[in-house]
């Protein structure tokens, strides 16, 4: 292929220029002279490419591929490594399929424990969620496959995603939409970035000028392509213009004879049909797979999945070490969920598993199964639960397997309940009445209510875990692996104690973002709000302590460390999280937010130091109006936690890398936060004017609260003119 420049795009024929901006079909680009076409295909945890019948939503069949767990399981994982891996075994697939680019990962923010594709997303917080699409982006496109980091941005709800209008404030989408995608784009240069089909405060993303190009390219530095969402584009011509460069689907000649007829009308400046066209030619040339698809390893690939999912499911609850499961025990395996699980989610990430082992194809030899209930139903069966419930009777120890059915949760729609079916919530009090050794494992592609928590003494959280569902689930039974999994997202008692109940999905054509920043563990832990499980909760078969915990500012950055101990007896992992909360910045603002994390492996009575650099960010807030990251000196509280509510450190620190707390004095200017924030130039316009002293004697009189919660422009109150206020102001802003 000839090395593609803007010469050789110039040397294309107008009609040639305009096949290349949109699909030449469902998943591939236009072919023109001196460039083949490339493959696109979704999608984040395996590879979904049809080779016949094209459909976005996974209902027609695709290549045999290795089903991996999906982003909420492997996000629970909390394992930038293990993230890179996944994006290394995902890239080898598409490379052996002649894939260009894969259509992944999805990096929106779980906002709504209703929202249908909240399994495909990572975490209600953008620091993890940001972590894990920048490994698994280094992974894939280390295997010289690119991706297309998903979907951009905003799209947090399924039900008429299509023309809702996400309508949010600049912080809380810079602070919690934005960063993730942020994060990935500087740190792992994805080869593209895939626009949503929403819009973000009355604009469609697909020609959001201000999203393409301004944020994402001027400001963030992106130089790949910008690809629709499927049938994303409403008006071509100006999705164009706004930074939009592959139209996708292809609308075929329609789309072709659109372009050409508004270049030549000037209605199109041919200069951006050609940036565009050749961005597209670029990805092509970068990215694109010649020659005949080839094996490589599924079983290998399957083992992996496994491991992921070890790395991955949490151990909820585990009173009285009900888990680990002793091998000699007689086993009750009861649940149509063990039999037919639910391993990944529907819609467009739907894979072709090469090789799925069930819950019951792996159960220990001598385990006996009821299948309970019904998944198609949520009606009890009078049979079905006289089985369970004698089995049950003759079996020492329970394992009960429940979820939500396919039919609940899926790309295209959002959920209307966080409650498991009627038919698994009674045959699992019935089964706790008979037998109190019942241990829960849930399968589910989001947050469930568990009403029922209290009754059973373990909660094994295993998601949406891939083919391999079956192996990993009882590594973690039966202790083969020591569960190290937290969670990505809280778990609240009930639906309605989330910050986005009732407005989530009441308005066809707005979604008001009125929780702003308090998403997820941001809402409940500033408002003391208990959850069933927070963020960042999951227990180990062992035991970790937290100790000697130091924070030190030096040579321009900030350093934490501090030692952590396996204080049990067998080998785990802990995910040692740390969070910051700004104490000093005159802003609304969450109680702590996760700034790092680490998972430390430890051996029984094994410590480690950790040391970690906090950088700038970590201490900054957007400020919508000097459009900057203002990091503020001043007081901060650094948290180590074991979960966000599980605090395990912590330590007050004056923070003095940021920007000193400008208090530019204006007659608004309350005399408390002048005098809270006296800057060198405040004490000396103080001193000059005399006013030092006065408002001395004013703020140490029984008044002082009053006096300090006033303007500078009231405080002819106490006997000061407006001409020394002025004054004083005129000296202090010099
Ligand atoms: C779907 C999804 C997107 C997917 C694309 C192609 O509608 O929103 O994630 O990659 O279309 O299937």
């Amino acid at each position: 292929m000839t090395k593609v420049d803007l010469k050789f795009v110039e040397g294309l024929t107008l009609a040639e220029r305009a096949s290349l901006v949109t699909g030449h079909d469902f998943w591939f680009t236009a072919e023109v002279p001196g460039s083949k076409k490339m493959m696109l295909t979704d999608g984040p945890s395996g590879l979904r490419k049809q080779a016949d019948d094209a459909d976005a939503l996974g209902l027609n069949d695709s290549v045999d591929a290795v089903c991996f767990p999906c982003s909420a399981l492997t996000a629970a994982s909390f394992d930038d490594d293990g993230l890179l891996k996944l994006g290394q075994h995902l890239g080898i697939a598409a490379k052996a399929e002649r894939i260009g680019v894969l259509l992944g990962p999805g990096v929106n923010i779980k906002r709504s424990p209703l929202a249908g594709r909240n399994f495909e997303y990572f975490s209600e917080d953008p620091l993890l969620a940001g972590r894990m699409a920048t490994a698994y982006v280094k992974g894939v496109q280390s295997e010289d496959v690119g991706v297309s980091v998903k979907h951009f941005a905003l799209n947090n709800r399924e039900n008429q995603r299509f023309t809702s209008s996400s309508n949010v404030d600049e912080r809380t989408m810079r602070e919690i939409y934005l960063a993730q995608f942020e994060r990935v784009v500087k740190q792992a240069h994805p080869a593209t970035i895939m626009c949503s089909y929403n819009k973000i405060n009355g604009t469609l993303n697909s020609q959001n000028q201000r999203l393409l190009t301004r944020i994402l390219r001027d400001e963030w530095g992106f130089t790949g392509l910008v690809m629709s969402d499927w049938g994303a584009v409403a008006d071509h011509v100006a999705a164009l213009k706004a930074g939009l460069d592959l139209e996708m689907p292809g609308n075929g000649q329609a789309s072709v004879d659109e372009i050409v007829q508004a270049v030549n009308e000037g209605r199109l400046d041919e200069a951006i049909l050609n940036r565009s066209a050749l961005r597209v030619l670029k990805m092509v040339e970068r990215w694109g797979s010649e020659g005949e698809v080839s094996d490589y390893d599924k079983e290998e690939q399957h083992r992996f999945a496994r491991q992921l999912a070890d790395d991955g499911i949490v151990l909820l609850k585990n009173d009285d070490q009900e888990l680990p499961l002793t091998n000699d025990t007689k086993l009750a395996v009861i649940g149509e969920l063990a039999e037919h699980p639910r391993y990944q989610g529907a819609g467009s990430s739907h894979v072709n598993a090469h090789h799925l082992v069930s819950p019951l194809d792996a159960m220990p030899a001598g385990a006996r199964y009821a299948q309970g209930y019904e998944l198609t139903s949520d009606q009890e069966d009078e049979q079905l639960t006289a089985a369970a419930l004698d089995l049950a009777k003759q079996s020492d120890q329970v394992v009960f397997f429940a979820g939500f059915p396919a039919a609940m949760e899926s790309e295209g729609f959002d959920k209307t309940s966080i409650d498991l079916p009627a038919n698994q919530t009674e045959l699992l009090a019935k089964l706790r009445a008979v037998n109190p050794h019942l241990t829960v494992v849930l399968q589910n592609g989001s947050v469930v209510a568990m009403p029922w928590a209290d009754q059973v003494p373990a909660i094994v959280e295993t998601y949406l875990a891939g083919e391999a569902v079956g192996e990993a689930t009882w590594d973690i039974l039966l202790g083969r692996v020591n569960p190290s999994g937290k969670l990505s997202e809280s778990f609240p008692f009930k639906l309605s104690d989330n910050p986005t109940y009732p407005t989530f999905d009441q308005d066809k054509n707005n979604e008001n973002y009125r929780e702003g920043l308090l998403v997820g563990y941001r809402y409940y832990d500033s408002k003391h709000l208990p959850v069933r499980f927070p963020f960042g909760h999951g227990l180990s078969y062992t035991s970790f302590q937290y100790s000697d915990l130091a924070v030190k500012q030096a040579d321009g950055q900030l350093t934490v460390s501090f030692k952590l101990t396996n204080t049990g007896q067998v080998a785990g992992k802990e995910v040692a999280q740390i969070y910051v909360g700004n104490r000093v910045s005159m802003i609304e603002k969450p109680a702590k937010e996760l700034r790092d994390f680490v998972k430390v492996e430890l051996e029984p009575g094994q410590s480690k130091t950790i040391s970690r650099v906090l950088p700038r960010r970590a201490f900054a807030w957007y400020n919508p109006e000097q459009e900057v990251w203002q990091a503020d000196n001043g007081e901060y509280e650094i948290f180590i936690g074991s979960s966000v509510a599980d605090i395990r450190l912590h330590q007050r620190i004056d923070y003095q890398l940021g920007t000193p707390v400008q208090v530019r004095l204006t007659s608004e200017t309350y005399v408390g936060d002048m005098m809270k924030h006296q800057t060198p130039t405040i004490k000396r316009a103080l001193q000059e004017t005399g006013l030092a002293d006065k408002l001395a004697t004013i703020l140490n009189s029984d008044n002082a609260a009053i006096f300090a919660n006033i303007p500078l422009r009231s405080l002819v109150m106490a006997g000061i003119s407006p001409e020394e206020v002025q004054q004083l102001i005129r000296l202090a802003n010099a």
